[in-house]
């Protein structure tokens, strides 16, 4: 600890790794299909053609349904990162300009050690490898760079493909949160997934040592 910064005034739940780059501006992320960048006022349509539809939509919370409503959005999100209480990034494929899909990592305490995040991609690119490219950089990128220690997800149980991915990825299914969301008139259950920081790096070696 520095000796200048008496230790009564540090904040006790502020974990001392957190780094504010972030906060000035999202990095650019970089997978084998994907480019992971800070949304752009140009990726609003884009968003709504790949966001809006009945199947992506189905268990999450409603997107906005107009080209406006995401420029607002676009805006919110660059505003709640540089508050530091959250980051969304764009997804984009290789070859493409504009974003297929967005992923969300919000804190869930002040200082990020415990967080939450959630996705969406365009069913054009279900199936496909995107997911798990952009899914690896992103939890990298709070595990390191923000400094969470625990990472949430809920998934709809009724959301096989939600689920599966984030099975897919090692997280943990800690238990279900009884009708805990309010979708199209209806409290659906929903399952609580966490990675925690020690649990990927060791899975981080395993894959290195696959992919290499
Ligand atoms: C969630 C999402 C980003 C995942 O991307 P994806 O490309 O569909 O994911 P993947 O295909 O890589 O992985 C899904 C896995 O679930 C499996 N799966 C599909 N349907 C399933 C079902 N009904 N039950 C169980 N597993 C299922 C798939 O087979 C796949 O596993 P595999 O690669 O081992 O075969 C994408 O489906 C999406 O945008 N959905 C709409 C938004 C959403 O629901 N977001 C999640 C909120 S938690």
């Amino acid at each position: 600890m520095d000796a200048a910064v008496p230790r009564r005034v540090a904040p006790m739940a502020m974990p001392l790794t957190v780094r504010s780059d972030w906060r000035q501006a999202l990095p650019v992320l970089t997978g084998s299909m994907v480019t992971l960048r800070e949304l752009r006022p140009s990726d609003a349509p884009s968003l709504l053609a790949m966001l809006s539809s009945a199947e992506v939509a189905r268990f999450i919370s409603p997107p906005p349904t107009t080209i406006e409503g995401f420029e607002r959005f676009i805006v919110w999100t660059q505003r709640e990162r540089a508050a530091g209480n959250y980051a969304c990034f764009a997804v984009v494929a290789d070859g493409m300009d504009t974003a297929i899909g967005i992923f969300q990592v919000r804190q869930l305490e002040p200082g990020f050690g415990t967080a939450e995040w959630g996705f969406a991609i365009g069913s054009a690119f279900w199936g496909t490898g995107v997911f798990m490219d952009a899914a690896k950089l992103v939890v990298d990128f709070a595990f390191g760079a923000i400094g969470t220690h625990r990472l949430e997800a809920r998934a709809a149980i009724l959301n096989g493909r939600g689920n599966g991915a984030l099975r897919k990825l090692g997280a943990t299914q800690e238990g279900i949160l009884r009708k805990s969301f309010l979708r199209n008139g209806e409290y659906l259950d929903q399952a609580l997934w966490t990675i925690l920081d020690e649990d990927w790096k060791s899975q981080r070696v395993v894959w290195g040592a696959q992919i290499n």
